[in-house]
């Protein structure tokens, strides 16, 4: 055989290099529908956890308020008096109600004008102060006796050298009642955070206090709302849903410490408050009807966790008779969600303030029941998929474990309409993971809510080691969570709603919190979004109704893809959207080709989020890392893009 010359030998290994480093190549078939996404897709998941919502989302801006959260010491009052004696300690003997039961008692017996007496509030790590802004104040007081002189209210500087607002509220007397006045900053208060709440007397006498309230102006102005900066935060990630109340915080440590739906309505005055699962006490301020109203107030729905009968303990309720009255309960609750005025549970929204029912698909029956080792759920779940299939047939119901997850412990004697998978990996494992996972779903099962998921870098979230790093993730992460939110999306024939967790955590370094990574940080005056939160909202903003075939080549065999994607097509325009996730930092030259989209207009919009791994956003830096917009032209069947080393990036292709 003669000798190839050498211009062919160099051009056959031109060739194999070439093939080697073939460029990454996407071809797009948009008339190959292969799942519908479904409206409701992108959510938010939720729970009593980092100070999600007391000292977070729930606006109120004192913190135990009700002095139950330590019973021995009035955390976070202290005792103010200038000059003259004066005592202030928790006091059982003098409950407020059945509800409230232990009461703060002031002895100001020393009290005149020239000496105040008084008690003062340090918030959540701080109380905020904005000028110009009226804060609500309420509480229930009561003397020993007479009426005593004015209580002097006020919001002043951490170490009272400064006062911002103040008022009087005259006439406390010998029973107790609620009062309230309004308290409006100066308009030269600085912002700030250093900040307490004082409640003084400049007369002798005795006092009791319970439920002693502050709240800014909240969320569309609703009382007892939310912080209104949060809100608009979740906002402009347009969630569909709002999975609530948990999680961990549904289940509690025992069944005894549940969350406690039924007392969580209505006058504050009555809401006992319950010890939480990660680590601090629950007022129930933000309870039932305000989970309603919050995903009312984003446009979303709820996807409602009854209590199932296990808590994390690992004790159960026995399926049968003994589970009934849980049964009944999770009935009562699906009533106060849906029922009209006329129902015994809808009446009581109604006088809870709101007659219109809230709009409700999906029922999830516990959570990450995979835990109860009794092996109940499968029985649990049946006694509840019967009541309330037969009382709300149009109702979906969720069961937590998934097949592939416990095939013996999941549900076998009923079909559940989705079933809840957990993932949180690291963010290289969702990488590797992303291209086949849901893939590999048995399309014949039921269809799958992944109720929580999050990429983190390297230390596991439970983890005490955990807490020494930043509370939110990182870049590294949020590439990660970018390659399963394609992954996801892509499946989204099986994939039917998908939410992040957890969402919210107060960042104070003295604050407890219980996990990282976690989507949005926040203190008492700033919020700031993770690079997950912006590549959630990405995803959760730009997306068609069906999902179409793409499909990627010359990706070269690496263990991690390079590249990963999901294409969406909106029925209605005819517009296409690219989610691709460069998970290198090599900018990686794209060849695009779009099969059934003719008509397609030249330029095009890319929204890209792209930073360095180790890069991110915190509370002093809130803005490092967030997604920019741009335009790019060539646009046509077949055309080049280049994607950013280390992004997330959103093509949307409309018609001309
Ligand atoms: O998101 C934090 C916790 O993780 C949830 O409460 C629980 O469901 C899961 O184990």
């Amino acid at each position: 055989m003669p000798r190839p010359s050498l211009t062919a030998c160099s051009a056959l290994v031109l060739i194999s290099a070439a093939s080697l480093t073939a460029a990454p190549t996407l071809r797009i078939d948009a008339g190959q529908v292969t799942g519908h996404v479904n409206p409701a897709f992108s959510g938010l998941m939720t729970e009593e956890i980092n100070h999600s919502y007391d000292g977070g989302l729930y606006a109120e801006l004192v913190q135990n308020r009700t002095f139950q959260d330590d019973p021995k010491n009035p955390v976070h009052w202290s005792l103010l008096q200038s000059g003259k004696a004066a005592w202030m300690g928790l006091d059982p003997d003098h409950p407020l109600n059945g509800a409230l039961r232990m009461s703060l008692k002031l002895d100001a017996q020393g009290a005149s004008t020239a000496h105040r007496v008084g008690i003062s509030n340090d918030g959540w790590w701080g109380l905020p102060v904005r000028p110009a802004t009226a804060y609500r104040l309420s509480f229930y007081a009561r003397t020993d006796g007479p009426p005593a002189g004015a209580l002097k209210v006020s919001i002043e500087s951490s170490d009272g050298s400064r006062t911002f607002a103040a008022t009087e509220v005259p006439g406390v007397g010998g029973e107790w009642r609620k009062y309230s006045a309004t308290l409006v900053t100066s308009k030269d208060a600085p912002i700030s955070s250093a900040n307490r709440l004082v409640l003084a007397t400049e007369s002798p006498g005795t006092f009791w206090f319970n439920l002693v309230s502050l709240f800014p102006p909240t969320y569309k102005d609703r009382p007892n709302g939310n912080r209104a900066d949060l809100m608009q935060f979740m906002a402009d990630m347009n969630p569909r849903f709002l999975r609530c109340p948990g999680g961990n915080y549904l289940e509690g440590d025992w069944i005894a410490t549940r969350f406690p739906w039924k007392n969580t309505l209505g006058d504050l005055a009555q809401r006992p408050g319950h010890p939480g699962c990660w680590g601090y006490r629950s007022s129930d301020g933000l309870g039932l009807l305000e989970f309603l109203e919050w995903a009312e107030d984003l446009g979303a729905e709820p996807v409602l966790a009854i209590y199932a009968g296990y808590s994390l303990a690992g004790n159960h309720v026995k399926p049968g008779p003994d589970l009934q009255p849980y049964v009944d309960s999770a009935l009562d609750e699906i009533e106060y969600a849906t029922g009209d005025t006329t129902t015994t549970w809808g009446a009581r929204r109604a006088a809870d303030g709101h007659p219109e029912p809230f709009p409700l698909t999906w029922i999830e029956v516990g959570n990450e029941d995979s835990f109860d080792k009794s092996g109940s759920y499968n029985d649990r779940f049946t006694q509840f998929y019967d009541a309330i299939k037969a009382k709300y047939p149009r109702l979906k119901l969720i069961s937590t474990i998934t097949p592939d997850q416990s095939p013996v412990a999941c549900v076998h004697s009923r079909t559940p309409d989705a079933v809840d998978e957990h993932d949180y990996w690291r963010a290289n494992g969702f990488e590797k993971e992303a291209p086949t996972h849901f893939e590999k779903l048995n399309r014949s099962g039921p269809k799958v809510f992944v109720g929580e998921w999050a990429a983190y870098e390297d230390v596991e979230p439970w983890t005490e080691a955990s807490k020494a790093l930043p509370p939110t993730p990182s870049m590294k992460a949020a590439l990660g969570d970018a390659a399963w939110m394609v992954a996801m999306e892509r499946n989204s024939d099986i994939v039917v709603m998908q939410c992040y967790a957890p969402m919210l955590v107060r960042v104070d370094p003295n604050a407890d919190r219980a996990w990282r990574p976690d989507m949005i940080g926040f203190d008492s005056l700033h919020v700031y979004g993770s690079p997950t939160y912006y590549a959630f909202s990405m995803f959760s903003r730009y997306h068609g109704d069906t999902s179409v075939r793409a499909t990627l080549s010359g990706l070269n065999g690496a263990a991690v893809a390079p590249l990963d994607t999901s294409v969406t097509r909106d029925s209605a325009t005819g517009g296409i959207t690219i989610k691709m996730v460069n998970v290198t930092g090599n900018p990686q030259e794209t060849a695009i080709h779009v099969e059934g989209a003719d008509g397609l207009a030249g330029t095009g919009r890319a929204v890209t989020l792209s930073a360095r791994p180790e890069e991110t956003n915190s509370i002093t830096d809130p803005t490092h890392v967030v997604p920019v917009e741009s335009e790019f032209r060539g646009v046509g069947p077949s055309f080049t893009y280049t994607f950013a080393p280390y992004s997330v990036t959103v093509l949307q292709l409309s018609k001309r």
